[in-house]
């Protein structure tokens, strides 16, 4: 399939593919959508330490660089683990400005690492941030209330209709904690519905700039 580096609204790089018409990221903004969805609405509301993430979509690594920035900014212990089927190549890592547009040069050791990290095993980022890659599909995760947190970040509904079913809800209700929150920039009503059937608690919240709405969903 072909692939883009686009340039989105603030400044950041995303991966356009022209085929399904898809991003990586908004392109009303990668690193704004990012923060607004996953740290301020997700991140910054757990309290428990440390705090295990689930990462739907391990992409491009700018999910998990922020909460990596984050952990070392609030002295928070993470354990984060990223799923991703279909690892970016080198050429495109290259092409990511994440460190430029966040101010984050002395961060570039880190940044490498969570790329050029073994999969499948734990690494320590830092000495509070350690982070565990697995390549393998969503539909495949079947871990059981060992997260607090799911980033859940797959390619929209109308280009994988069948990651947003009640089935794959299911997957994550089951691998969250009790009190472990999941949220997504998406927002659709049959996406809030299936989240509903498979157990969670749902709340719509403002979106990132350039988009409405967003969803947090919540393990009572
Ligand atoms: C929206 S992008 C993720 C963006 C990522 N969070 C980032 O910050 O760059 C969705 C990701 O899901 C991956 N993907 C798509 N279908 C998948 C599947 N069935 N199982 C696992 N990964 C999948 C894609 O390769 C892509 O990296």
């Amino acid at each position: 399939m072909k692939r883009e580096i686009i340039t989105t609204s603030d400044g950041s790089v995303t991966i356009y593919l022209p085929e399904i018409k898809e991003t990586y990221h908004s392109r009303f903004g990668a690193i704004q959508e990012a923060y607004h969805v996953f740290i301020k609405n997700g991140l910054a509301l757990t309290e428990s330490e440390p705090v295990a993430i689930l990462e739907i979509g391990f992409g491009t690594g700018l999910n998990a660089f922020i909460t990596y920035l984050e952990s070392k900014k609030n002295n928070q212990q993470i354990k984060y683990t990223g799923i991703e089927a279909y690892p970016i190549p080198k050429n495109e890592i290259l092409q990511l400005n994440y460190i430029t547009e966040l101010n984050a040069e002395h961060e570039r050791a880190a940044f490498e690492q969570l790329h050029n990290c073994k999969w499948e095993q734990e690494v320590n980022v830092s000495a509070i941030f350690t982070l565990c890659k697995q390549q393998q599909r969503f539909e495949d995760v079947v871990s059981v209330n060992s997260y607090d947190l799911i980033y859940f970040d797959a390619f929209g509904y109308h280009a994988q209709p069948e990651l947003w079913s009640t089935a794959i809800f299911k997957k994550m209700f089951t691998a969250l904690k009790s009190g472990g929150i999941l949220v997504t920039y998406a927002c659709r009503t049959s996406i809030k519905k299936a989240m509903e059937e498979a157990g969670f608690t749902t709340e719509k919240l403002p979106g990132p700039p350039g988009k409405r709405e967003m969803l947090r969903a919540v393990k009572l």
